[in-house]
């Protein structure tokens, strides 16, 4: 695997690659790999002849009271997995390659950003989305594969992809979880012992309000207070539980058929997020 820290060594090394008339897809992370982000490498490698990925801690997509200097650094093993599955290039910019002075350019995506995560985390998906298009703008990809662990996170870049004509192909990946449901995020590093135990309610308490939608016999305020109670019995504290349009993410009606329950909810010091579609026959 070919690894690189500079835009000159990037463009060198993937003009080297399109050269030889191949096609390239790009998986974006943040590091500290776990299985959920090697489910990507994989499918990035169904989809083009040559992968490429990135790890970059993204300053601008944290907010202030979100510790960054605490989010896990794991390199050495991050690329043994790389490796091991089949990624052809690592790109490890840095603050000033990615930010560079005077920093005056912000991407913004408006209303699905102000909804749910965003509510929560204001300003996160412009920094999500400004860094995404200048990774994408470096690495000039044919297609480029995110998680719907994080739901809204696909929504805002494939609406920005469209919105904004960029030529490249947005594939998403069902979400990587351990036996017991609970979906692979380096947040889970955050629980305790115990908190591991509890925290496949989270997934356990989406499925149940999936199937009481598909059941139409609860409204959804009925579904979403008693998935709330749930939680909190469990030992979460809910952030937001919200059953919404897959299309725009806005709250859903009880006539709307293509269902995302998006929730979010803290368990000691992790805040875990975690979604489930729901189709209404
Ligand atoms: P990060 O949290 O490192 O995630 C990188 C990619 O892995 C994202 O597309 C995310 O949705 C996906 N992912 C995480 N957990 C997953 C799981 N359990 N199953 C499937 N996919 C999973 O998301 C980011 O980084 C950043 O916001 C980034 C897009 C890199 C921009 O900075």
């Amino acid at each position: 695997m070919i690894v690189v820290e500079n835009l000159t060594d990037l463009r060198r090394e993937l003009d080297a690659i399109r050269a030889q008339g191949k096609t390239i897809a790009f998986v974006p992370t943040m590091g500290n790999l776990h299985e959920g982000h090697l489910k990507l490498i994989r499918r990035a490698r169904e989809s083009a002849d040559f992968v490429v990925s990135s790890i970059f801690i993204n300053p601008t997509q944290f907010g202030e009271n979100e510790d960054i200097g605490a989010y896990p650094k794991t390199l050495e093993a991050d690329k043994k997995h790389l490796i091991a599955d089949g990624c052809g290039l690592l790109y490890l910019p840095n603050n000033d390659i990615m930010y560079p002075k005077p920093d005056l350019t912000r991407v913004e995506v408006s209303k699905i950003t102000t909804l749910h995560c965003g509510s929560s985390r204001p300003g996160h998906f412009v920094g999500v989305a400004t860094v995404v298009l200048k990774l994408f703008n470096q690495v000039q990809p044919n297609a480029a594969v995110f998680g719907l662990k994080d739901f809204q996170q696909f929504t805002v870049i494939k609406t920005m992809v469209e919105n904004l004509f960029l030529p490249i192909e947005i594939i998403g990946v069902d979400t990587g979880r351990a036996d017991d449901g609970l979906a692979h995020s380096s947040r889970n590093n955050y629980l305790t012992a115990e908190e591991r135990e509890i925290a496949p309610a989270l997934y356990d308490t989406l499925q149940q309000a999936a199937q009481a939608c598909q059941q139409r016999d609860k409204s959804h305020a009925l579904i979403t207070r008693e998935a709330k109670e749930a939680l909190h019995e469990a030992g979460f504290t809910p952030d937001y539980f919200n059953i919404s349009r897959q299309s725009d993410l806005e709250p859903a009606t009880e006539e709307d058929k293509h269902l995302v329950i998006l929730a979010a909810a803290f368990l000691g010091k992790a805040r875990l997020i975690d979604n489930i579609t729901v189709e209404i026959s």
